[in-house]
C-alpha cells in the first residue's frame, strides 16, 4: 500500500517533466506571435486575415490608401448575400473601374471561408 502512494507522485513527475519539456520550445517559439495572435483574435476574424494578407498595403478601415477604405466600402453596398458574393468574388479576381481606374491585385489564394470571414468584417464597419 506504501509503496502505491509514492508511485504515483513520481509517475506524475515523469508524465510532466516529459510532457512539459515537450511544449517549451512551442511555447518559446510561439510567444511574440500568440501575444499578438491573442490581441487580433479578440477582434473580428476577418481582420485578423486581412493582416495576414497584403490588404493593409492598399486598404485601411476608415482613410483611402491606393484603394478606397473598408468603411466606404461598406457603405456603398447594402449587406445581402449577392452583394457579399460580388465583393468575395472581386478580391478573388481583383480588377478596376468601380472607384477609379486603379486597379486591385487578384487573391485567388484566399478560401471561400475566408472570403467569407472578409466580407462580414468588412461589413461590421458599415455606418
Ligand atoms: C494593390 C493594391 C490592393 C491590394 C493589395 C488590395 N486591394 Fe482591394 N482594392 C484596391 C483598389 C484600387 C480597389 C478599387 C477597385 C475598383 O475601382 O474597382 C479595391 C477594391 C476593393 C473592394 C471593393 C470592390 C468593389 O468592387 O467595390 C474590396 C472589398 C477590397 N478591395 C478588398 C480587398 C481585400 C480584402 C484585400 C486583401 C485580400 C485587398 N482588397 C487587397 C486595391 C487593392
Amino acid at each position: 500500500m506504501k509503496k502505491r502512494h509514492l508511485l504515483v507522485p513520481i509517475l506524475f513527475a515523469v508524465i510532466y517533466a516529459c510532457g512539459g519539456q515537450g511544449n517549451q520550445e512551442n511555447t518559446d517559439n510561439n510567444q511574440t506571435q500568440s501575444n499578438t495572435e491573442a490581441e487580433v483574435t479578440q477582434e473580428h476574424k476577418g481582420k485578423e486575415l486581412i493582416a495576414k494578407s497584403d490588404c493593409s498595403a492598399c486598404h485601411a478601415d476608415k482613410s483611402k490608401l491606393v484603394g478606397p477604405s473598408y468603411t466606404d466600402i461598406a457603405n456603398r453596398y447594402d449587406n445581402t448575400a449577392e452583394n457579399q458574393k460580388y465583393l468575395a468574388d472581386k478580391i478573388v479576381k481583383g480588377g478596376s473601374g468601380v472607384w477609379g481606374d486603379v486597379p486591385m491585385t487578384p487573391h485567388p489564394q484566399l478560401s471561400e471561408s475566408d472570403l467569407k470571414e472578409i466580407v462580414n468584417y468588412i461589413f461590421t464597419l458599415k455606418n
